[in-house]
């Protein structure tokens, strides 16, 4: 939980903010500051932006401060500090626990978020290297072991790449292969098992967010993992599956100079109705696929982890119509999480979610 946050010369936002534990709304202009402080709080969780174009954009473009701050007091009377600074036209970030230097994923460990933009839409929408990405971001926040798995993986591959690169140019043996095929199966497993394990805990969320919070607009929302290797997780063949795939596709993976087959290749099937929502579904459907996406990921986190996670709100209100929105304002408030949502005008909201809850001011 954030107990306070000071940003200083972070893109157009400075000062000391005071949330509470529970609802804080943001309301103001376009242009006033609402996302990028979503992402000062995102910065802590992740060490980095959610608008990736605007990573290296984190100074105040005004100030003659070479740096940028954001400090924050957690529960557990934790102080995390980040500083983004440039030296030389180079991006460097310093993490801070308590006042000591931190490796990243020390840092990002002391909290979890969980954030829905307007761009998410694209998970529903858009190529599967996005859903990927949600997927290892979401994994990555809900398990040490998995980020740790993921990062040896995404070693592996370009290991493995540049040897098959070289002996494509008949600079190495394709025998040296055998050691990389091995390690790329072994850690690929890992990943195929716990993400099929994971999402088949969280599905039933997803359907039952479809129907008991969107009914009418979106029903029967199903996730699924698509591993080429097996088609239920408890599958105990995946990694006798993988390496046969490999060998098989020797010639492939030699001409094409990468590793073709893994977990790097896999999607998400996202269903409503027994329809692909990615093909079928209309604009609004999409986003509130998402949005049930994200609350699911919320209840998962929240459910498998010490610390319960902050739910982020970026604009979340303007699409929505009436109905909608009075549900979404119930399923918040119910949700007991500290939440920052984030709104250009306070009709978007009722009365009676204004009064009760946290009115936070950018200064
Ligand atoms: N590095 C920076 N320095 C100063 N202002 C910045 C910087 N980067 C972005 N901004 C300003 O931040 C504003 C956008 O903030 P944003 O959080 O997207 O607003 P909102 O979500 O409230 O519409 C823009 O007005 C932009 O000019
Ligand atoms: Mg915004």
């Amino acid at each position: 939980m954030i107990e306070s946050i000071t940003l200083q010369n972070f893109r157009n936002l400075q000062g000391n903010y005071l949330p509470t534990t529970g609802i804080n709304l943001i309301v103001a202009r376009n242009g006033a500051g609402k996302s990028n402080f979503l992402d000062a709080i995102y910065h802590l969780s992740r060490g980095k932006s959610f608008r990736t174009i605007a990573e290296g954009n984190a100074i105040n473009w005004d100030s003659s401060l070479p740096f940028a701050r954001i400090e924050s007091h957690i529960s557990g009377s934790k102080k995390l500090a980040l500083i983004l600074s440039q030296l030389e036209g180079q991006n460097r970030k310093r993490f801070e626990v308590d006042g000591s230097p931190k490796k990243r994923l020390t840092f990002v460990s002391n909290i979890i978020t969980v954030l829905f933009a307007p761009q998410d839409l694209d998970i529903v929408s858009g190529s599967p290297d996005i859903r990927r990405a949600e997927i290892d971001d979401f994994l990555s926040q809900s398990s040490k072991v998995y980020e740790e798995n993921l990062r040896e993986y995404k070693q592996v591959i370009v290991r493995r790449n540049k040897l098959l690169q070289r002996i494509a140019e008949r600079k190495a043996n394709e025998k040296e292969l055998k050691f990389w095929d091995e390690k790329l199966v072994e850690s690929g497993t890992g990943l195929i098992k716990m993400r099929y394990d994971t999402l088949n805990r969280f599905a039933p969320s997803v359907i039952k967010y479809s129907n008991d919070l969107f009914a009418g607009e979106i029903g029967n929302l199903r996730i699924e993992y698509l591993s080429r290797f097996a088609d239920s997780p408890e599958a105990d063949n995946i990694a006798d599956e993988f390496l046969s795939t490999i060998i098989k596709g020797r010639v492939k993976e030699l001409a094409a100079g990468r590793t073709l087959y893994g977990p790097h290749r896999d999607d998400l099937n996202i269903v409503f109705d027994n329809r692909p929502i990615r093909i079928f579904g209309s604009r609004g459907q999409q986003r509130i696929a998402a949005l049930i996406i994200k609350f699911a990921m919320l209840k998962y986190l929240s459910e498998n982890n010490q610390q319960s996670p902050i739910l982020l709100l970026d604009d979340i209100m303007s699409e929505l119509d009436p109905k909608h929105r009075h549900n979404l304002e119930e399923f918040i408030q119910e949700l007991g999480t500290q939440c920052f949502i984030t709104g250009t005008d306070e009709s978007q909201f009722s009365r009676n979610f204004m009064g009760k809850n946290n009115n936070l001011r950018l200064q």
